[in-house]
């Protein structure tokens, strides 16, 4: 029997999971108690070995940007790293860090393909210069109502795109992440149409604050973050944040995404923080900044980023396109 201690601050999964996942939680257990986790039990958490390009011991280094921080202290690394949705590797937050460590993230490609110039197979340092690395300490809001803050580093996604020219007839851009089943635990049970797929409007893209990580706390992404490579957009909830990217193409329609795809009147594309337009079952009006679960702070608008980013939804209905 699978025996799992859940830390005081962790909702119970029923809370924040949808029901079709959380019926196919059961199906995960039995899965698991038949030993097809239980062979991974043993495997460490990669935490330094995700890519050559990086150096000893899987230290980056890293130009702190100023321009991107927050008034609350960061999270821990220890935090940041065993509390994680990452489905792929289980239901469970601490699923990740128990299970990613069968990852292997070298050598790594992301096929770029769609409406840019220069379509490939990449590697990842071929995408990211590592020579240009920052680090930005950015909030990080879940769509189930808890944030952390985490010193990320990485790159703008603009930078990465830009290598790759988007032609003027792309509006969209697709991630498409990881799928290995042998590596991959979750992979068995059908919580979402896998591969896990997420997307931005391109202007969203190009947005300065949108970053491709490969990053934190000073060391190569840990592969329960998402590594080798994975998105974050400040602005949005962290679904939107793909993790352990193969595949990105550039299109002129809005992508199939998973989230939306599984339960279209609870999750959106846009997914933009907004503490006014609560998920149909809990409010989105405030969050527990972990690891304090009892303290339940106001939520933001677009998570504290209005100023940068309100403009790119000017006119729009953002209860319709939530
Ligand atoms: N990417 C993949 N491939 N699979 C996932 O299950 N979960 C998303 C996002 N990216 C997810 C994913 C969700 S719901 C969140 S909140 C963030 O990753 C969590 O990122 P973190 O574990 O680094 O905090």
């Amino acid at each position: 029997m699978l025996i799992r201690s859940r830390k005081s601050w962790e909702l119970p999964y029923s809370a924040v999971t949808p029901e079709p996942i959380y019926r196919s939680r059961r199906e995960f257990m039995r899965t698991a108690t038949a030993g097809l986790l239980g062979a991974a039990a043993g495997t460490a958490i990669a935490c330094g070995d995700a890519d050559s390009a990086v150096g000893a011991q899987g230290r980056l280094t890293a130009t702190r940007n100023a321009k991107y921080s927050v008034a609350d202290p960061p999270n821990s690394f220890e935090h940041i790293t065993s509390y994680n949705n990452f489905y792929e590797f289980g239901l469970d937050k601490d699923d990740p860090a128990r299970y990613a460590g069968r990852l292997k993230v070298e050598p790594w490609s992301v096929k770029v393909d769609g409406l840019v110039g220069r379509p490939g197979t990449y590697g990842v340092d071929e995408l990211v210069d590592f020579n240009a690395l920052e680090e930005r300490i950015y909030r990080l809001r879940c769509v189930e109502a808890w944030s952390m803050v985490i010193p990320w580093i990485g790159v703008p996604l603009a930078s990465v795109l830009q290598k790759v020219e988007p032609l003027p007839a792309a509006r969209f851009v697709e991630f498409t992440t990881v799928e290995r089943p042998s590596e991959m635990p979750g992979l068995r049970v059908p919580v979402l149409e896998w591969p896990y797929r997420e997307g931005l409007r391109l202007d969203e893209a190009m947005h300065p604050l949108s970053f491709m990580v490969v990053g934190l706390y000073g060391q190569v992404l840990p592969n329960q973050n998402g590594a080798p490579l994975r998105v974050h957009s400040p602005w949005k909830y962290g679904f939107k944040g793909a993790k352990s990217i193969v595949r990105i193409r550039l299109t002129d329609r809005q992508p199939r995404t998973s989230w939306p795809t599984m339960a279209p009147h609870e999750y959106g594309f846009y997914a933009n923080v907004n503490p006014e337009v609560p998920h149909p079952r809990w409010s989105q009006a405030r969050e527990r900044r972990l690891p304090d679960f009892f303290a339940r702070t106001p939520t933001l608008m677009f998570n504290g980023y209005g100023d940068e980013v309100a403009s790119l939804y000017a006119g729009m209905d953002l209860r319709r396109n939530f």
